[in-house]
């Protein structure tokens, strides 16, 4: 059974995607801990249902972000934490931490990687680029999180297709549902030790 730490920001449905999938036996692993970099963070009372250990840590209590990911990995080692994962966690992760969890971090992102992603390409603004561009196919992306912004070796991916007429709102819903299908599964493969990386690349076995 592989430790699972989630990290949010936010609404936390892909979190709750991963609860839901434990919950039907889908995935060898158990969620630790879930620690919110946001107080307001409605995945915090997902977590809280689930009877799942929540924190909320507050950055302004902390001198630097190294110091901040200090106090974030002292929690994630006291609940042996094996696999990070960052469902819509919007802060950066120390060189520190990268290195202690490399290979371990998995992080989902709202598009086809290497298309409209990179430094403040997240959440929403991702589809308004997406519709400003006028692409027909847009996805997502989950990946192995390296020093990078979205650079890390690619795990899954899955087009969506963009619709005449969508609009944020109508393209979010429908990127989210796939998001909801791929974090799990890949979460999955690596709790059955399914995933390989070999340089840049994923190899499925
Ligand atoms: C998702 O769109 C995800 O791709 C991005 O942040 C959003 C998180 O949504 N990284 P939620 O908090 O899981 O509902």
């Amino acid at each position: 059974m592989v430790n699972i730490g989630v990290l949010i920001s936010g609404s936390g449905t892909n979190l709750q995607s991963i609860i839901d999938n434990i919950k039907e036996g889908k995935i060898k692993g158990k969620i630790q801990l879930v620690i919110s970099n946001r107080k307001d963070a409605y995945g915090l009372i997902r977590a809280e249902k689930a009877g799942i250990e929540t924190l909320y840590i507050n950055r302004k209590e902390y001198s630097s972000p190294e110091e901040y990911n200090r106090k974030i990995l002292e929690e994630l080692s006291k609940r042996e934490v094996e696999l990070v994962v960052l469902a819509g966690y919007l802060n950066i992760l120390s060189q520190e931490f990268i290195e202690r969890y490399s290979g371990r971090i998995i992080n989902i992102h709202p598009s086809l990687i290497p298309s409209f992603c990179g430094k403040g390409c997240y959440g929403e603004n991702v589809h308004e680029m997406v519709l400003e561009r006028g692409v027909k196919l847009t996805g997502v992306t989950v990946h192995f999180v390296d020093e990078g912004t979205d650079t890390g070796p690619i795990i899954l991916q899955r087009p969506v297709e963009v619709e005449e007429g969508d609009t944020v709102k109508t393209l979010k819903e429908r990127v989210l549902k796939v998001e909801h299908e791929i974090l799990p599964e890949a979460i999955r493969l690596f709790c059955e030790d399914r995933l390989t990386i070999e340089g840049r690349k994923v190899r499925i076995k």
